[in-house]
C-alpha cells in the first residue's frame, strides 16, 4: 500500500460533498452501548451502530447509498425506476421506499418464484406499491429489465434501470466512509476510540470503512464478515475501495492484503440461516432488545461472538458492531423463533 495522504476529516467531507446527493436516509443514527451483551460474553465494550434505523421502509444500510445512486439517476429525470435483485432483497425494499419518497414508480424484477406465503422484504415491497415481476435466473432477469424498460418508454414514460447505474458500488463505499466518520465522532464525544469494527459485508460498505481506516488518524481494525460465497470478498473490497478513491480523489490505494474478511460464518449457503447466526440473533434480542436478521447481521454477530469467546479482546477494548438492517427476514424465517 502507498503511504496514505493525510486528509483531514473536513477534506474527506469536502470530497464526498462533490458528489450529487439527495436527502433520503435518516443519518447520524444512534450508537448504543450493549452493556448486557458485553456482560453475558465477558467481553470488551460493545457499541452497536443502529443503521437499521435509517428511517425509510424499515431502514438499513442501502438507504445511505441510495442518496448518491438516486441523485445520479435523477440526472435523466426518470419517472420509473426498474431494478433486478434477489427475491428477499433488503436493497429492493429500501429502493422502493426511497423511490416513493422521490415520487417515482418502481418496477422490481426479483429472481425466484412468488412464494405461497408472501413474507419479509417481499411483503413490504408489495405494501410500498412496487410493480413486482419474477425471473427464473439472471439471464431472464436481464431480459425482463430491458423489455419492461421498453414497455415504459412505449407508454411515454422515462425508465431508469438501476442495475446499470455506475454509482452502485462507489455509492456504498462513500456512504460507509461517511458512516465511519460518524461513529468515530460519536465515540470521541464519549472520550473513546474504536479498536475494532464488525460488519456484515459483501465488499461495498466495507470498502468505505477500509478507506476510513487508512485516512483517519485513529488506529482500528475493520473486520468484515461475509454472508455469501458468491464473491472473493478481499479482492472485491480492495477493487471497490480503489475505484472509490479515484472517484472522489482520496489519493490512497488499498491492497487486497489490507482487507480482513471472515468467510467462516456463511453456514450452508447464502440466504440460509445458520445455527451460530440464529444463536446470535437470539442473544442480541434477549440481552439488548436489538433485532438482527438470520441472513446478514446474525451471521456477522456470530463472528463477533465467536471471536470474543476465543478471547481476542481485552475488557476495555472498544468494539463497534454495525447493524446494517435486514430485520424483515425474521418474518420469512418465523419457525426459527417460535
Ligand atoms: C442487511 C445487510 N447487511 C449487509 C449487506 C452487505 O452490504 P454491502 O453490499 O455493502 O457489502 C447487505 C447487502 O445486501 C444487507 O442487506
Amino acid at each position: 500500500m502507498t503511504e496514505p495522504a493525510r486528509l483531514s476529516v473536513a477534506d474527506i467531507r469536502e470530497r464526498i460533498a462533490r458528489l450529487p446527493r439527495l436527502d433520503i436516509a435518516l443519518k447520524n443514527t444512534p450508537l448504543e452501548e450493549a452493556k448486557n451483551l458485553s456482560k453475558l460474553l465477558g467481553g470488551p465494550r460493545i457499541f452497536v451502530k443502529r443503521d437499521d434505523l435509517t428511517g425509510v421502509a424499515l431502514g438499513g444500510n442501502k438507504l445511505r447509498n441510495l442518496e448518491f445512486r438516486m441523485a445520479h439517476a435523477m440526472k435523466d429525470a426518470p419517472d420509473t425506476v426498474i431494478v433486478g435483485l434477489d427475491l428477499q432483497s433488503n436493497s429492493a425494499r429500501q429502493t422502493v421506499g426511497a423511490c416513493n419518497k422521490l415520487g417515482l414508480k418502481t418496477i422490481l424484477v426479483l429472481e425466484g418464484k412468488r412464494p405461497n406465503m408472501v413474507q419479509g422484504n417481499l411483503l413490504v415491497d408489495y405494501l410500498l406499491g412496487a410493480d413486482v415481476h419474477f425471473a427464473d435466473d439472471r439471464d431472464h432477469q436481464r431480459r425482463l429489465l430491458d423489455s419492461l424498460a421498453a414497455d415504459v418508454r412505449k407508454a411515454g414514460g422515462r425508465p431508469h434501470i438501476l442495475n446499470d447505474n455506475p454509482m452502485f458500488d462507489v455509492a456504498s463505499a462513500v456512504a460507509y466512509l461517511e458512516t465511519t466518520i460518524e461513529i468515530v465522532d460519536q465515540l470521541a464525544a464519549l472520550g473513546l476510540k474504536p479498536n475494532c469494527f464488525y460488519m456484515s459485508s459483501s465488499g461495498k460498505g466495507q470498502a468505505g470503512m477500509v478507506l476510513a481506516q487508512k485516512l483517519l488518524d485513529v488506529p482500528f481494525v475493520m473486520h468484515g464478515v461475509t454472508a455469501t460465497d458468491e464473491f472473493h470478498i478481499p479482492s472485491r473490497t480492495a477493487a471497490i475501495a480503489n475505484e472509490t478513491s479515484k472517484a472522489i480523489d482520496l489519493g490512497i490505494e488499498i491492497a487486497e492484503s489490507d482487507i480482513v474478511n471472515f468467510d467462516g460464518f456463511v453456514g450452508k449457503a447464502y440466504g440460509v440461516p445458520s445455527d451460530a447466526g440464529n444463536e446470535a440473533v437470539r442473544i442480541f434480542a434477549r440481552t439488548e432488545g436489538i433485532v438482527l436478521d438470520p441472513i446478514y447481521t446474525g451471521k456477522a454477530a456470530a463472528g463477533l461472538i465467536a471471536h470474543i469467546r476465543e478471547g481476542r479482546f481485552a475488557k476495555d477494548d472498544v468494539v463497534v458492531f454495525v447493524h446494517t438492517g435486514g430485520t424483515p427476514a425474521i418474518f420469512t424465517w418465523n419457525s426459527l423463533w417460535a
